[in-house]
């Protein structure tokens, strides 16, 4: 038996320290609960209560010591004080309390104020650079739209600005000094600081603007420029095969015609045909001529050439 009424009395403990709640105060968070207190001398158990809101329906009452209440979640104690279970931004406003003593003579009457906030969010720190390296900060507080919340900022953990302006300005040297930075929100009821960020604006055009476009332009130039420098090849070394053909062709027919056509010949074609692999060393060192590299020169002289036999051979080499 003893240890039942224990548990029932350690039961009631729990049930009474659970239920026990703080006194309303003027600011409030969203979300808490709390007793906004009638004055003492009107605790009589005996006395009808009345606590009406001023900006809204919400009534709470006792007569003959029955509790009424037309909002759920507001009760009325013992004591007649007001009990909020959990307040939210409508119970803002002004309570009104009459007290009516058993003889039925109205013996107070009068008012309770109570501001309900929400909860600061957590804010983030927004940087936007300017041009030539300055930067503003934006304490950022997402979609609140809390008229009491002020913004402190912080550098190096030290406060530099508190104002309800949500933004700080930092000069180019001030950025450059790499501090870490960070704000504070707060109302009445509650407080947050956001991490701390070092500012960066370190050529923010380059790296922003033109970071990304930059670097497929350099690609694009020098995938390009391979590209141009492989065709050069391809085209210089085609050009030696030709030499190389026609020189062939053009030293066999012309040995049995005589010395004076071969000279002019082979002097245009050593150098491009030293580019090429395939070039024979004693057709170079038979001629020992200076280098005439054109191919173009070559073939306009080749055009020009007397001997026709040579010209069509040419042809037919460079157009097959
Ligand atoms: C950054 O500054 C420019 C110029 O003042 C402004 O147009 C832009 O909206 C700002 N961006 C942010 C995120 O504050
Ligand atoms: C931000 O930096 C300051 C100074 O370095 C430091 O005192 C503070 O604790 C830091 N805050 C956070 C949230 O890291
Ligand atoms: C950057 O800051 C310097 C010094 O505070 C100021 O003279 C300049 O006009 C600022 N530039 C911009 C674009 O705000």
């Amino acid at each position: 038996m003893i240890f039942q009424y224990s548990l029932l009395l350690i039961f009631c403990g729990f049930a009474a320290l659970s239920v026990s709640t703080e006194t309303c105060g003027k600011d409030q968070q969203v979300g808490t609960s709390c007793i906004m207190k009638l004055p003492e001398k009107y605790n009589d158990k005996s006395n009808d209560i009345k606590w009406a809101h001023s900006s809204s329906y919400a009534v709470i009452k006792r007569r003959d010591k029955k509790m009424k209440s037309n909002t759920p979640g507001l009760t009325m104690e013992e004591d007649g004080s007001l009990r909020f279970q959990s307040v939210s931004l409508k119970d803002t406003g002004t309570y009104t309390y009459t007290v009516v003593s058993s003889d039925g003579t109205e013996i107070g009457k009068d008012k309770v104020e109570i501001k309900v906030y929400e909860k600061v969010p957590k804010p983030t720190v927004k940087i936007n650079c300017t041009a030539d390296g300055n930067a503003t900060l934006t304490c950022d507080v997402g979609n609140s739209k809390d008229p009491s919340l002020t913004v402190s900022w912080y550098e190096d953990g030290k406060l530099i600005q508190n104002e309800k302006n949500p933004q700080v300005f930092l000069s180019s040297t001030q950025v450059q000094e790499n501090k870490p930075y960070s704000c504070e929100t707060r109302n009445p009821v509650s407080r947050v600081k956001s991490e701390n960020v070092t500012v960066s604006c370190e050529g923010p055009g380059l790296t922003k603007l033109f970071g990304f476009n930059f670097w497929i332009l350099v690609g694009i130039l020098s995938g390009g420029s391979a590209l141009l420098l492989l065709l050069i090849c391809v085209f210089i070394i085609c050009v030696c095969r030709i030499c190389l053909r026609c020189k062939k062709h053009q030293q066999d027919p012309d040995r049995p015609l005589g010395g004076n056509q071969r000279t002019p010949i082979p002097q245009e074609n050593p150098m491009p045909c030293s580019l090429s692999p395939q070039t024979p060393p004693q057709t170079l060192s038979q001629e020992n001529l200076p280098p005439i590299p054109r191919l173009r020169n070559k073939q306009h002289q080749t055009k020009r050439n007397p001997e026709p036999i040579l010209t069509n051979r040419m042809r037919h080499l460079i157009f097959h």
